[in-house]
């Protein structure tokens, strides 16, 4: 496996795979990597000649700056897993900030509506951020491939989105929430957990899971309602949303809808720490 962190060498390297008609997928994280990421590596092994795993803590997605200096970051942990699982021919690209942003990045985007509710409400400026991060490493890496976790629902549409509008010609690929035994979505933020706030967190998936099988027997409103009521009252936890949405346009539904993809997706707060997780109703 090549470690590489200036954007000339991954591209020549790289390059020199594409010349040659090999699929190479990339697989970008901000590392403090866990088995939902490694999910993502493993699709992405199976399905290209070269594998390119980024680890760049992205400045620009944080719209609060505890949670950037708090975000967990180690390196040298995150390429000695991907060593035990990566081919002599894939790469990590571990970039110094200059080099995703030589200069500071000054481009908005437009995500056709997709971040008005949910995480685009309650983290302003935080998918410009992904975007403006996303679009650099697909530019200077020019994947055939790139690779995105489900439990980032919403980040997931945008990203699906942009690839789109302006035309990049790199297949996005969704990979399924990965989760813990105790059904907890796999988040690098859970090893911010104390180990109360991690019993506690369990809770979240369960009550999902109760969510969606309420469905036949109530109506969407009592099952937002019963869904909030119930993590509130869990000591250090606070919803700071729960909506089910159009699985498509993302907006909020006010009643159970016949044709259409519907997912619940919610933001809490765990003392400190704030985690998101989503399930399909449909
Ligand atoms: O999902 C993440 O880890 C990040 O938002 C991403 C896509 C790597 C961009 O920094």
């Amino acid at each position: 496996m090549h470690l590489f962190t200036d954007n000339r060498s991954i591209r020549e390297y790289l390059s020199s795979w594409l010349a040659k008609g090999k699929t190479a997928g990339l697989v970008p994280t901000m590392g403090a990597l866990h088995r939902g990421h490694l999910s993502l590596v493993n699709r992405a092994l199976s399905e290209n000649k070269v594998v390119v795993v980024s680890i760049f803590v992205n400045p620009t997605q944080f719209n609060d700056p505890d949670d950037f200096r708090r975000y967990p970051c180690n390196p040298e942990q995150d390429i000695s897993i991907l060593r035990k699982i990566m081919r002599e021919e894939d790469a990590v690209f571990h970039p110094p900030a200059k080099e995703i942003y030589p200069e500071p990045d000054t481009r908005t985007f437009d995500f056709g509506g997709l971040d008005r509710f949910m995480e685009g409400a309650y983290r302003p400026g935080h998918f410009n951020g992904v975007a403006q991060v996303v679009t650099r490493l697909f530019e200077i890496l020019k994947p055939t491939r790139a690779y995105f976790g489900e439990k980032d629902f919403q980040q997931l549409a945008i990203i699906r989105h942009i690839t789109e509008n302006l035309n990049i010609p790199i297949k996005i690929v969704a990979c399924p929430i990965v989760r813990e035994p105790d059904g907890l979505a796999m988040s690098s933020r859970n090893v911010l957990l104390t180990s109360e706030e991690r019993q506690t967190a369990a809770s979240i998936s369960r009550t999902l899971f109760s969510a969606r099988d309420m469905r036949q027997k109530a109506s969407l409103p009592k099952v937002k309602q019963w869904v909030t009521e119930r993590l509130n009252e869990l000591p250090g936890m606070e919803v700071e949303y729960f909506e089910i949405v159009d699985d498509r346009t993302l907006a909020p539904l006010s009643q159970w809808q016949k044709n259409k993809g519907m997912v619940g997706c919610i933001a809490v707060k765990l003392g400190k720490v704030r985690l998101i997780d989503n399930i399909r109703f449909s």
